[in-house]
């Protein structure tokens, strides 16, 4: 039997991953403020992106997951929401032509600020100070001042995350994402074969646009020509922040996290028994987990019940991140266990966490490393004949130079041109292009296989 969950049951359960404040009525006082702001979502919102979500753990959608690894104070700029949002209409375009399946849009934007770390500490020259844990916590500078906890920082996450989403709803839904703009969303730098593949794409839309027209399908008769769903997602790390913005969703009685439209927890705090999943298993919300290398299949089920004991598809997505090297020998287990059990859930490739190298000064992922996990993915899939529902990228629509690889053919002496991630190295738009487009010709080969297969029968 259950225990009873209530948004402060948490408290009373061991926790990872925590910053110290130093102020503990300075953080009581942040967390009051917090519980007197409007929510940043509604829960209605939360289930309808429950319901997309359930047509991807059946196979009938394909989920697209982007952005920072940690968003920032210092980079929060209109145009920098702007390029995110757009490279990810374009991978949409892209995976809806391979997979001629809807293409569910979900940002790690608006929240994403919180970030666990390997180590609490960090030293250098002897001195040893306060990790940096992302600016929902302290600040980069290595100094003690900025490296302590300062809860005035959860309420300026609440506030850039509410001017974030303002803009991302805008764009959504003001005209910006309509079909018949797809030229425009083309970012000049966008390099090598992807922009005259994007650029022939987008003619192939144009001319299946004018025939909907002729049939009298317009952007004013048919919304979804116009305006798209865009949502938003966050590691559900720092609970006091999660816990003020949890409301009770009038219109169900239930509780529901309005910081985001979808919480997920990470792979340093999955434990079962622990203040994260406890969390996250009382609210409304879709709700992710990320599965590392050293998930078994028992620990899997095991996070299955207490995170979706009723076995409601779209309810858990499951992330699983593996690294290029392990996926073939991981993750049979966990789709076989999951698939016994008759077990609902969204499987997400998370290609980025368990493939992260030291370049000289800097930590970069190879887009062949990337290209090979997602590979994998799909192909461990097929055999187990469990759906593959998406993707989960650390993404930016900004020409940074953080990941090796790609038609930019960035390499070890390229890296430091621009690199400005807050935390783990992003795909820039050039390289998140690409990948869509070899994603979706995987998607398209497997369309067409089980389609084959099924006149076959
Ligand atoms: C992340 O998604 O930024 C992250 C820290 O991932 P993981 O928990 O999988 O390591
Ligand atoms: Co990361």
């Amino acid at each position: 039997m259950a225990e009873i969950w209530t948004p402060e049951s948490w408290r009373s359960k061991p926790i990872q991953q925590v910053p110290e404040y130093p102020d503990i009525a300075r953080l009581n006082a942040a967390e009051e403020t917090l519980r007197n702001f409007p929510p940043l979502v509604f829960a209605g919102e939360a289930r309808r992106l429950k319901a997309h979500l359930a047509e991807a753990a059946e196979g009938n959608a394909f989920v697209l997951q982007g952005g920072d690894c940690a968003e920032s104070f210092a980079e929060f700029h209109p145009n920098k929401i702007r390029d995110t949002f757009r490279v990810m209409l374009q991978m949409a375009v892209v995976l809806t032509f391979g997979a001629a399946l809807p293409v569910v849009k979900v940002g790690r934007m608006a929240g994403q600020f919180a970030k666990p770390r390997s180590a609490p500490t960090e030293t250098i020259n002897g001195v040893e100070l306060p990790s940096y844990r992302g600016d929902m916590i302290n600040g980069m500078d290595f100094t003690a001042e900025a490296r302590a906890a300062d809860p005035e920082r959860l309420v300026r996450v609440y506030n850039q995350s509410a001017a974030t989403l303002n803009l991302l709803r805008a764009f959504a839904q003001g005209g910006y994402a309509d079909l018949h703009k797809v030229h425009q969303w083309n970012l000049d730098f966008v390099a090598g074969s992807s922009g005259a593949r994007y650029a022939d794409l987008c003619a192939r839309l144009d001319e299946a646009l004018s025939f909907m027209e002729a049939c009298g399908l317009t952007s004013d008769t048919a919304p979804q020509i116009r305006e798209t769903d865009f949502f938003t997602s966050h590691e559900a790390l720092i609970l006091q922040y999660e816990q003020a913005l949890t409301r009770i969703d009038s219109t169900t009685g239930d509780w529901y996290d309005c910081s985001a439209h979808m919480l997920w927890i990470g792979d340093r705090t999955r434990q079962p028994d622990g203040a994260h999943v406890e969390f996250l298993r009382g609210v409304g919300n879709p709700v992710g987990c990320k599965a590392g290398p050293t998930t078994s299949p028992d620990d899997l089920l095991r996070l299955i019940d207490t995170l979706n004991p009723a076995n409601e598809a779209g309810r858990l997505t499951i992330i699983t991140r593996m690294g290029a090297d392990k996926v073939e020998e991981k993750l049979p287990a966990l789709l076989r266990a999951v698939k016994a059990e008759g077990r609902k859930v969204v499987w997400l490739c998370d290609p980025m966490h368990a493939n992260t190298v030291k370049m000289g000064d800097y930590k970069t992922r190879s887009f062949d490393a990337i290209l090979a996990e997602v590979k994998a993915f799909f192909a461990v899939h097929r055999a187990e004949g469990t759906p593959a529902g998406g993707v989960h990228f650390e993404m930016t629509g900004q020409d940074v130079t953080e990941c090796v690889g790609g038609a930019q053919a960035i390499d070890a002496d390229s890296l430091g041109d621009r690199y400005v991630t807050h935390c783990d190295p992003r795909l820039n738009a050039t390289q998140s292009l690409e990948l869509a487009f070899l994603i979706a010709e995987t998607l398209k080969d497997e369309r067409l296989a089980a389609r084959k297969a099924a006149r076959a029968r």
